[in-house]
């Protein structure tokens, strides 16, 4: 079976990262990760160096500005001819070049229920405003913020004793399983 080649880009640890790569494992998955790219000397790196997987890593501070950085990413993402770009905690908007480039074949995964809480704090933010219920989106990627259609959410009870981080890690114990199925369903069939 031919698995379509989907890169993903990391900015943190790369829980989501490591989850997709665990379920490409699977004989009958429908993608390989065939690359990935980070924004900076991100820890998940090394989930794609024990898979001998190639990553780069594309620095907005080594770039004259935006736009350039831009088109280094692209290129970087080009370089592996993804059929599908996957967001898997990359903390930086994407620019026009890159949304061009792969033409609504990028996805984001986010830790809220969009359209509440987009943005960089969605836990954060979804705890200060005392909702009992939130949990993740997965979303494709347009120029906004968090903007672009759902593609697939899961719901998490918001407890009382909860913090940022026990609330997080919730949420992301559903959004792996949740993310790996996108990929699937959207690399089925092609
Ligand atoms: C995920 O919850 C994702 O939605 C977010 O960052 C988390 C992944 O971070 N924005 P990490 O790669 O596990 O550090």
């Amino acid at each position: 079976m031919t698995r379509l080649p989907v890169v993903v880009l990391i900015s943190g640890t790369g829980s989501n990262l490591a989850a997709l790569l665990d379920a490409s494992r699977a004989e009958d998955c429908t993608y390989e990760v065939v690359a990935v790219i980070a924004d900076r000397e991100a820890a998940g790196l090394e989930h794609a160096h024990a898979a001998g997987i190639p990553t780069e890593v594309v620095r907005l501070s080594s770039y004259e500005d935006r736009d350039a950085w831009d088109r280094a990413l692209t290129a970087a993402v080009l370089a592996h001819r993804p059929e599908l770009v996957v967001l898997a905690g990359f903390m930086k908007l994407v620019g026009p070049e890159l949304l061009d480039a792969v033409g609504g074949r990028i996805i984001n995964t986010h830790p809220a229920l969009l359209p509440s809480f987009p943005g960089a704090h969605g836990v954060r933010d979804a705890l200060a405003h005392g909702v009992r219920i939130s949990g993740c989106s997965v979303i494709e990627v347009d120029a906004g913020v968090d903007t672009g259609r759902i593609l697939a959410q899961a719901a998490v009870e918001v407890l009382e004793e909860d913090t940022e981080a026990t609330l997080h890690e919730r949420i992301k114990a559903v959004e792996q399983p949740l993310l790996v199925d996108v990929v699937r369903r959207l690399t089925a069939g092609r």
